[in-house]
């Protein structure tokens, strides 16, 4: 298997996680009511699942590809690593203001609307160039050996085929939570 079949797998599972929090966090918008147990799972998913994702690239991929050429100075990989960071923040300002938010704060609400839309759209935009661009330089460059390692690293992680003990509840996640939003009218 190609590592990039194996990253842009998770991507998908992001990119539906990612359509649920914008349906919840219009749901906040609008004033009604979100499934506390759902957001909670929405953004433990992002942390576990998401931010590990970016962390393997920064551990594993980035350092192979600096072998070739495409270190931290190249402004493809800086401009990633930022992202990476930049959704880490916003993660955390997320789960902070959920506490917040289960606390009765009643600002908490728009404050999390606004850091789960700029979240939405910065994963969206780190998604599209990694799967149109970085992975595809990526995927030229690496040797067999190297494609090999880094899909063993990624194996272990939650969204993988392998055998993880997270890789079930999130996968679960991935089967119920979208088709719950579905079910959502938009104006409800
Ligand atoms: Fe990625
Ligand atoms: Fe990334």
């Amino acid at each position: 298997m190609r590592f990039l079949d194996v990253l842009m797998d998770e991507h998908r599972g992001f990119g539906s996680m990612l359509d649920v929090l914008d349906a919840i966090a219009g749901r906040l918008e609008r004033g009604s009511e979100v499934p506390m147990p759902m957001l909670v799972d929405v953004l433990d998913f992002f942390e576990r699942f998401t931010d590990r994702h970016h962390d393997r690239e920064e551990a594993m991929l980035f350092p192979l590809l600096a072998k070739h050429g495409i270190g931290p100075d190249q402004t493809v990989v800086s401009a990633l690593m930022s992202q990476h960071e930049a959704g880490r923040v916003y993660g955390m300002k997320m789960r902070q203001e959920l506490k917040r938010l289960q606390q009765g704060d009643p600002a908490a609400a728009a404050a999390l609307v606004a850091d789960a839309r700029g979240y939405t759209e910065l994963i969206r935009e780190h998604i599209r160039i990694e799967d149109e661009y970085f992975y595809k330089l990526a995927d030229r460059v690496l040797t067999e050996a190297e494609h090999a390692a880094i899909v063993e690293q990624f194996s272990g992680s939650p969204g993988s085929r392998a055998s993880h003990p997270e890789r079930e509840r999130y996968l679960k996640m991935l089967e119920v939570y979208p088709a719950i939003v579905a079910g959502w009218r938009p104006s409800a």
